[in-house]
């Protein structure tokens, strides 16, 4: 199933692409995400687990930590993709992470290998963000 927007399209398909890379053999729940930049460059990233459970990384923090390295910081829009019964719901962390790179109207497309899709923005899923505006006084 396509989505009817292409460059959603592709972004869809470059996060359904590196999930396949995903280390998870603790939760064997692969996750695939991809941001695009205002640059239009895409960058992907992967859940990666550890033995030590805690230092197991998201899809999406992969994917930020990728666009930091290419020199990118401004988020246009994202992608996540798992094998869910419902479109994959970022986790609040990784909701933080990407606020700190994207207007809350940035477009956010959850999706599901069956092909469901939920469009949502970065502000939708963290209403009230913690941001730089609160440390005004320091
Ligand atoms: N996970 C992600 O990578 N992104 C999400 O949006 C939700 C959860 C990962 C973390 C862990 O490796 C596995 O999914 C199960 O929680």
């Amino acid at each position: 199933m396509s989505h009817p927007d292409p460059d959603t399209a592709a972004l869809i398909a470059a996060a359904t692409a590196v999930r396949d890379n995903a280390h998870v053999p603790y939760s064997g729940f692969k996750v695939g995400a991809a941001i695009r930049t205002l640059d239009g460059a895409i960058h992907i990233g992967c859940n990666v687990e550890n033995v030590a459970y805690p230092e197991g990384t998201c899809a999406e923090a992969g994917a930020i930590a990728a666009m930091c390295a290419a020199g990118a910081r401004d988020i246009a829009a994202v992608a996540v993709i798992a094998d869910s019964p419902q479109p994959v719901s970022p986790c609040g962390g990784c909701r933080q992470k990407l606020a700190e790179f994207a207007a809350p109207d940035t477009p956010v497309t959850l999706t599901t290998v069956d092909g469901a899709v939920l469009e949502t923005t970065v502000g939708t899923l963290l209403p009230g963000a913690f941001d730089a505006d609160y440390m005004s006084r320091v």
